[in-house]
């Protein structure tokens, strides 16, 4: 009999960010990320501040590392993230110029990176939470620089660097309700007819246990829509969203956070199978997730726990296909 994995059991590349401290130093760690997915997202290293902390040093080797350990395994890598307005160094924050010198200084880092891992990179989350909960644009330095029409020019510039990587819109809260995912599909089916090279649709989905279901599945169902491939590019989903300080995980919590992983699975799989490019989930366990520290609470987000075994949510996904 062949151990049951997710990469060996979905129907669709199942992925995980990947914190690369944690890859090279823990060898728990590193075995499950080999063992269960076959694609990877760098949760932090392929960012702006980490991949070019000055305007001229671009640091590449926490970002070559994961993507040498994915080729020689055999995994997918999808980039994360080329224009966002967080995560990015003083130099950019504090930068002046004019919009010209601000339009190179988007084009450059886009090509720089996307030039320095062609062939390695298969996808892009090109621009990320562009999109405010209200359905308006966001105010970013991006968009106060140079006016929301950058954000085409940005799939433009990266579409040059590397013509076969395929190019994402990523943002999260496509599940609040039809105001924000509205809006993101209506700027995606924009940029489409405008010609612009965008191949797909990043849902993050970091949800509460507590989301409504039929949020979840229109959230899907409304991205393929479009046409373009979906990712759900980030998920993870929280059992404390209050913020309780002493709680404590029990089997019913996880059995509600099993059907909530299930209904997600399911939904997606219901997409057509071109458009399937995958779920990944944000890290891998649950003491390495990124919600308890962020929100400072404790927190159980993911399917395997603290002790690199498999919870409920695991079966939960296994289940919904
Ligand atoms: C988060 C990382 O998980 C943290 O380690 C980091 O401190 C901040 O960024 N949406 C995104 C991700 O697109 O890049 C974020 O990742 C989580 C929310």
């Amino acid at each position: 009999t062949v151990e049951t994995t997710l990469q060996g059991n979905m129907p669709f590349p199942m992925g995980a960010a990947v914190n690369v401290s944690l890859l090279k130093n823990n060898i728990n760690y590193r075995n499950l990320v080999t063992k269960e997915f076959n694609s990877i997202t760098a949760e932090n290293a392929m960012k702006f501040a980490s991949l070019h902390p000055s305007k001229d040093t671009y640091t590449w080797s926490d970002a070559d590392y994961l993507v040498d350990f994915a080729i020689a395994n055999g995994k997918r890598v999808h980039g994360h993230t080329l224009n966002w307005y967080k995560s990015l160094p003083d130099w950019v924050e504090n930068f002046q110029g004019t919009t010209a010198e601000w339009e190179n200084l988007l084009k450059t880092h886009i090509q720089t990176v996307v030039g320095h891992f062609k062939g390695k990179v298969v996808s892009w989350d090109v621009v990320n939470e562009a999109i405010n909960d209200d359905g308006s644009f966001r105010n970013t330095i991006w968009v106060q620089k140079l006016g929301v029409d950058y954000i085409g020019r940005a799939f433009q510039y990266a579409h040059q660097a590397d013509p076969n990587a395929l190019l994402f819109y990523n943002d999260y809260g496509h599940e609040f309700g039809p105001t924000k995912r509205t809006a993101i599909l209506n700027l995606v089916n924009d940029l489409k007819s405008k010609g612009i090279p965008i191949d797909g649709i990043g849902l993050q989905m970091h949800i509460r246990v507590t989301q409504n279901d039929a949020n979840l599945t229109a959230a899907i169902s409304t991205a393929a829509a479009t046409g373009l491939r979906v990712h759900i590019s980030e998920i993870d989903i929280a059992l404390n969203p209050d913020n309780i300080q002493n709680m404590t995980y029990t089997a019913a919590m996880g059995d509600q956070q099993a059907a909530k992983y299930k209904t997600i699975v399911k939904a997606y799989h219901a997409i057509s199978k071109a458009q399937q490019f995958g779920i990944t989930q944000w890290n891998v366990t649950d003491s390495d997730s990124w919600i308890p520290s962020t929100y400072n609470r404790p927190d159980w987000p993911l399917p395997f726990d603290a002790l690199y075994q498999k919870k409920a949510a695991y079966q939960g996904i296994l289940d919904g296909v």
